[in-house]
């Protein structure tokens, strides 16, 4: 079950000019920085009351957000994350119902939460993050 929203993803060219741009018009402090070695990117988070903007810039211009990043080579939106009570039980419903899930279902989050990734064709052409609710 869908619970919420957890964030949103940009992919961006440089992490620490996006954290300048986003500091200087609206005042928004980016957290740490982390890497993410298995998906080859650096990230960090603005966190908001009611959700996070996730940033990614690639580690690796092979790497899926490398290629992105080459087709959309200002960045942009990648990514929505949904809340999910169960990434199991929701990847299980889903594939149910025809409905596809990318990569393998045992994927952890930098956080280590469990996520799994939607196919576009079937989230009105978005790529959903279902990420499992920790807290
Ligand atoms: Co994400």
């Amino acid at each position: 079950m869908i619970t919420g929203l957890s964030h949103v993803s940009i992919v961006v060219p440089s992490l620490e000019s996006a954290a300048g741009e986003l500091e200087k018009k609206y005042g928004l402090r980016i957290g740490p920085v982390l890497v993410n070695e298995q998906q080859g990117v650096r990230m960090t988070y603005v966190e908001l009351p009611n959700a996070k903007i996730e940033l990614m810039e690639p580690l690796r211009a092979d790497s899926p957000v490398g290629k992105f990043l080459q087709r959309n080579p200002r960045g942009g939106i990648h990514h929505l994350s949904l809340r999910v009570d169960s990434v199991q039980a929701t990847v299980v419903a889903l594939e149910h119902k025809g409905g596809r899930v990318l990569g393998d279902a045992t994927q952890k989050n930098v956080h280590g939460a469990r996520i799994a990734f939607v196919h576009p064709h079937d989230f009105l052409g978005a790529l959903v993050e279902l990420e499992e609710q920790r807290d």
